[in-house]
């Protein structure tokens, strides 16, 4: 990859109450060492808050999700307007957890992802597979039938958002993929970014989630085509997050 440097971002899921995460981000924002990119991508009730509180640091701001629609008649969808109003620059699509729990089709995801685009937002895109489809030997075939209406976006989206290999087996688990499990998909995925964005696909950054601990941060991020990590658990505690965020420098 250019020399840039790595992206860390936490992604909070549905934890946390306002106390503690006030608490939390003071803590990782103060916290963050020079020569990474980091992020949290809180819950949207703690947007706001967030946002002031991570001003004039290196800390950036998240979501965890984004309607594909304008603003309208669209009950508990959040717009790209709203998430750039309260000082986002991050936003996750398709995290295998609302593909399954909300059934979001790749299709839906890509055109989250524009959405995000559209409204100044870096879409995160998560793809990843399922331990039975690892199993059965499809891993590369379902990443790319995920990246494929992502793909289709063009070279110019492309090189505007970050794309996340998140093995689905690795969530919460505690079992992280082995770096050459993960190169193995990140070359796969960088190679399908240079068919369409030729040589400035080696800019866009391609994240790791999935159990990215302290200990195994600095070998994964080691790792080809790894630029960086998203990390759930180890996000809701500073000195983990921190921890992570130094071992990607
Ligand atoms: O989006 C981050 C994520 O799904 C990984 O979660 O808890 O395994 O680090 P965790």
């Amino acid at each position: 990859m250019s020399g840039q440097n790595k992206l860390v971002v936490g992604n909070w899921k549905m934890h946390g109450r306002r106390q503690m995460a006030g608490a939390l981000v003071r803590d990782i924002a103060e916290g963050i060492p020079s020569g990474v990119d980091a992020a949290l991508c809180v819950p949207f009730p703690y947007l706001e808050m967030v946002s002031g509180l991570v001003n004039g640091t290196a800390l950036a701001v998240g979501a965890q999700d984004v309607s594909d629609c304008d603003d309208g008649a669209f009950t508990g969808e959040v717009s790209v307007g709203m998430l750039a109003e309260f000082g986002c620059r991050y936003v996750i699509v398709g995290h295998s957890e609302r593909r399954a729990r909300h059934q979001e089709s790749s299709e839906r995801v890509a055109a989250k992802a524009a959405q995000a685009l559209r409204g100044g937002l870096v879409p995160i895109v998560c793809v990843g597979e399922q331990l039975e489809e690892r199993e059965q030997g499809r891993t590369l075939d379902v990443i790319s039938a995920q990246l494929a209406p992502v793909l289709a976006l063009g070279s110019e989206a492309l090189q505007a958002l970050v794309v996340a290999y998140e093995p689905v087996w690795a969530i919460g688990t505690g079992l992280s993929a082995s770096v050459a499990q993960a190169a193995e998909v990140h070359g796969a995925m960088r190679a399908a970014l240079r068919e369409v964005a030729g040589s400035s696909a080696d800019g866009i950054r391609l994240l790791y989630g999935g159990s990215v601990k302290p200990e195994t941060a600095a070998d994964l991020f080691d790792g080809e085509n790894i630029d960086g990590g998203l990390i759930g658990g180890a996000s809701l505690k500073a000195d983990d997050f921190l921890a992570i965020c130094q071992a990607a420098i």
